[in-house]
């Protein structure tokens, strides 16, 4: 493939990931894009994936019964020409690491937005590390096909709650039953709802008399206000700004009704960045046009057939191209590995991929090679990406085999969901095992594994830390001197120690009275 042809693969895709809390109308907005790629036939088709049908995996039971998605895939569709991966996220509020270190695999972020709600906790948090790496955030206001909050206060929350400028690309015509369409603020026309029909405007816009006699007087009314505020004191949209991850663009619509969902599309593929460098560890970068292929493991799924034990790594390739049966360099061990069996993953149907490019996120079958954050390549000499940033844990538990018989794969399972960053492990000073995690459904599945994977039950007592920090150039002896009872001294799986604190107050104590021990967050270690 020449350069040229490369350049133009590369530059037609567009991976971004789908946050939201609950509920907003992630399953339904995903859905609604899937179908615009015709990438399904039927509506119903990721609502059922979501709800039902997880016969592939015995531990997504746990998913069954809580009626959430635990796991997360990659959808990927072509529309007008480019081509689009959606990583799909978990949305509980219980999620892990998992969903931060897909966010660490996207080039941008879709954020859906119940408009009666608006900003909840979790959208925060999953926002909170797209802002840390920079990557250009575009905002739906979902439902205003029901009745929703006023539109500017949406905003101003936005702004207010997320620290970050927001600018209208399209503004709702009322709402609920009221709900008449939607003005395009970039294209100057509004879509109306009950009619389906586009209607292009003049250049006096809204303000113009081609809506008069189709809008009620209210609605007519709020628009033209709203706009001459937006016109005075709102943000334009700054294709810049954007790119940058500095502003989100606003777009409002029914992800039910697919409404404004089309022009949203639009907007976000004109705006949202194609793949770009990726950095390496120690400086430098990769070139995306780089003929040599290279990418790195971000999530590690376990087992969808149980029966073989078999895990699926997901990898995104950062340069070349990749091809069938090939064989890279994995750096982590300077061994070569054939890869034979890559899948590119849409929904639960999952079909063997034989050329795939910059950008593109493949499922590598792994027998048990593959780590997250590891380097495949073709280089000469091995490479190694930046590392995924490490989350930092805020529960934790001691764990057990509940039978000692089992304590040989009670150990296995343990060190294999740790490297499958599953769950953190740590051990303390007495050997016990101490399990770290972001959120509590991963003890969940971490107890429901080893039990039903590696037939290890568990005994789990939670411990009442919430703060984790790392020691520095540590002095063990001062160390242990200062620990006391109310923390704890637990080593990670390589060996560095941790000091477990019960809150920020006991933290703040604890360096006060020891200066001299140098504690940090996991991310600086
Ligand atoms: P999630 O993936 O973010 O958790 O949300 P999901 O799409 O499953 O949507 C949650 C609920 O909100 C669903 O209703 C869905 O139909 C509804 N919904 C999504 N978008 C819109 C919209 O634009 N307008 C309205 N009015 N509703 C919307 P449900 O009752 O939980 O499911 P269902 O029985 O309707 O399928």
């Amino acid at each position: 493939m020449t350069r040229k042809e490369m350049a133009a693969q590369i530059s037609r895709r567009r991976i971004f990931g789908i946050i939201s809390h609950p509920d907003a109308g992630k399953t339904t907005l995903t859905e609604k894009l899937l179908l615009h790629g015709g990438a399904i036939r039927e509506a119903g088709t990721v609502k059922a994936r979501k709800n039902a049908k997880f016969a592939t995996s015995d531990w997504m039971e746990i998913e069954k019964q809580r009626g959430i998605s635990v796991t997360s895939s990659v959808m990927q569709f072509e529309y007008e020409g480019k081509v689009i991966s959606i990583m799909d996220t978990p949305g509980h509020n219980d999620f892990g690491e998992d969903t931060y270190r897909i966010l660490t695999s996207v080039d941008s972020a879709v954020m859906v937005i119940d408009a009666a709600k608006g900003i909840e906790a979790q959208t925060k948090k999953l926002f909170a590390v797209c802002k840390m790496r920079g990557i250009p955030i575009f905002t739906f206001m979902n439902k205003l096909d029901r009745e929703a909050k006023d539109p500017l206060e949406l905003l101003s929350e936005l702004e207010e709650v997320l620290g970050m400028p927001a600018a209208a690309a399209t503004w709702p015509i009322g709402c609920g039953l009221n709900f008449q369409g939607v003005y395009n603020i970039l294209r100057n026309e509004v879509y109306l709802y009950r009619e389906r029909r586009t209607l292009k405007l003049g250049d006096l816009g809204v303000f113009g008399d081609e809506l008069e006699e189709i809008l009620t007087i209210n609605n007519l009314k709020a628009l033209r206000e709203q706009i001459e505020l937006l016109e005075g004191a709102g943000y334009p949209v700054d294709q810049e700004l954007i790119a940058a991850g500095e502003l989100t663009p606003v777009f409002f619509g029914s992800a039910l009704a697919d409404f404004g969902v089309t022009a949203f599309l639009e907007h976000f593929l004109e705006m949202s960045p194609a793949p770009g460098p990726r950095k390496l560890e120690g400086g430098g970068e990769v070139d995306p046009l780089d003929p040599n292929f290279s990418g790195f493991v971000f999530k590690i799924q376990a087992n969808m057939n149980p029966a073989h034990r078999d895990r699926l790594a997901f990898f995104r390739i950062c340069s070349g191209t990749y091809t069938h049966g090939m064989t890279v360099t994995l750096s982590r061990t300077g061994k070569p590995i054939k890869l034979a069996q890559s899948t590119q993953l849409m929904a639960n149907e999952r079909e063997n991929v034989q050329t795939a490019y910059t950008g593109d996120i493949i499922g590598i079958y792994d027998t048990g090679n593959f780590q997250i954050g590891d380097t495949l390549c073709t280089t000469k000499e091995p490479i190694f990406f930046e590392p995924l940033p490490t989350f930092p844990p805020e529960l934790f538990a001691r764990v057990a085999p509940k039978d000692t018989m089992k304590a040989k794969q009670f150990q296995k399972g343990v060190a294999q969901l740790a490297q499958e960053g599953a769950i953190q492990v740590y051990h303390n000073e007495y050997n016990e095992v101490v399990i770290g995690a972001v959120g509590q459904l991963q003890f969940e599945v971490f107890q429901y594994r080893l039990e039903n994977e590696y037939n290890a039950p568990l005994r789990m007592e939670s411990l009442d830390y919430s703060v984790a920090r790392w020691i520095k150039d540590p002095d063990m002896e001062a160390v242990k001197r200062a620990v006391d009872s109310r923390t704890m001294l637990v080593f990670d799986r390589f060996d560095r120690p941790l000091i477990l604190f019960p809150n920020v107050f006991t933290l703040n104590f604890f360096t006060e009275r020891f200066p001299a021990i140098k504690l940090v967050e996991a991310t600086e270690i």
